[in-house]
């Protein structure tokens, strides 16, 4: 039997019940059934010039993996010595081989074990096991993600979305800032406020000014949803895109803002903001002008949300059929992936 069951017509559905956001059971089932099966992003190509370590999803899956870049060869590998296990490449390098700092074991930047000191006489190796295992790198409009499990491929995570949503500048896109968030909240709670536009006028006064509530729009495809925002004269102000299960592209005019949504607790979330900026002379500009001020108003109203999803007088509520469709299609990910 499934763990949820969210009806497709929106019309007639209930939203997720609150115990998928209380019950740490679901928290730790998501780790596997919906994390271990996604996308996660490493970092923009711009950033990769050699060895770029990363941990997937820290906290979460917290798997150390090692992308390496020659020339235009880029592979993702377990970044684990094969030997005793040690973390081989701690920081972002460049090199021609992997040596393991703690008794020499030697890898091509393809993974493959090349020599070890002392182990004459071994029996049986080096073995397929002594390599380092490959995952896939995927590369979307410049940016690269790893997978341990995909449930799909990278395009079909990422959907319809094209390079079009990026700025109209020749200039090529610099991470510029990072910032990290914590919420106390559950990061479901999280992304599906961030996946409407419904709260725009109720929470959000200033970005209520710019973005026309009357024109937004929502499209959603297999694991990913993008809204669109317009200004008063019918501009594009803001395009969101959303790669389940906790990716946000945020394009604006001056280049990408990225959120990458992590779990901490059923009732703590970090929130990475990336800054990918293409034409600096923008970034006061529009939508895309405030984001701090923006997040503050969202996560009162998302820690708002995890006090009162607490209550024995709430279990589910109901969806707007014309406002809501981007949290219903992330529910019933959700149902799909714990099913
Ligand atoms: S752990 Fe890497 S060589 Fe021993
Ligand atoms: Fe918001």
């Amino acid at each position: 039997m499934a763990a949820f069951e969210i009806d497709p017509d929106i019309r007639k559905a209930k939203t997720i019940p609150s115990e998928f956001y209380l019950e740490p059971r679901f928290f730790e089932l998501s780790k596997e059934r919906v994390f271990a099966r996604s996308w996660h992003l490493l970092c923009h190509e711009n950033e990769v010039d050699g060895l770029f370590p990363a941990t997937l999803l820290p906290g979460v899956l917290d798997e150390p993996v090692l992308l390496t870049r020659e020339g235009d060869d880029l592979r993702c590998i377990s970044n684990v010595c094969t030997h005793r296990g040690k973390v081989l490449v701690e920081e972002p390098c460049k090199a021609n081989l992997i040596r393991c700092g703690y008794h020499g074991r030697r890898f091509s930047l393809d993974g493959k074990f090349l020599s070890m000191p002392e182990f004459e006489g071994v029996e049986c190796f080096p073995s397929e096991t002594d390599d380092l295992k490959s995952l896939p790198v995927a590369n979307w409009n410049g940016f690269l993600f790893t997978s341990l499990d995909p449930a799909a491929d990278l395009a079909a995570f990422a959907g319809e979305a094209k390079l079009s949503l990026l700025p109209d500048s020749d200039l090529p896109l610099k991470l510029t800032a990072k910032r990290e968030y914590t919420v106390n909240a559950h990061w479901a709670l999280y992304c599906e406020n961030y996946l409407e536009g419904f709260h725009i006028p109720y929470v959000h006064k200033a970005l209520n000014e710019i973005v026309d509530y009357g024109t937004y729009t929502t499209d959603t495809f297999r694991f990913s949803s993008l809204q669109t925002g317009f200004d008063q004269q019918g501009r594009v102000a803001a395009n969101y895109l959303f790669i389940f299960p906790n990716l946000m592209f945020n394009f604006y005019d001056w280049g990408v803002s990225v959120n990458v949504v992590r779990p901490v607790s059923p009732c703590e979330t970090v929130v990475e903001f990336l800054t990918y900026v293409a034409d600096a002379s923008k970034l006061e500009l529009g939508a895309g002008g405030d984001l701090h001020g923006v997040e503050m108003e969202d996560e009162a109203v998302v820690e708002s949300v995890q006090r009162g999803i607490h209550s024995r007088f709430y279990s589910q509520g109901r969806y707007s059929p014309t406002r809501e469709q981007g949290t219903h299609h992330f529910h019933r990910l959700l149902a799909e992936f714990l099913d």
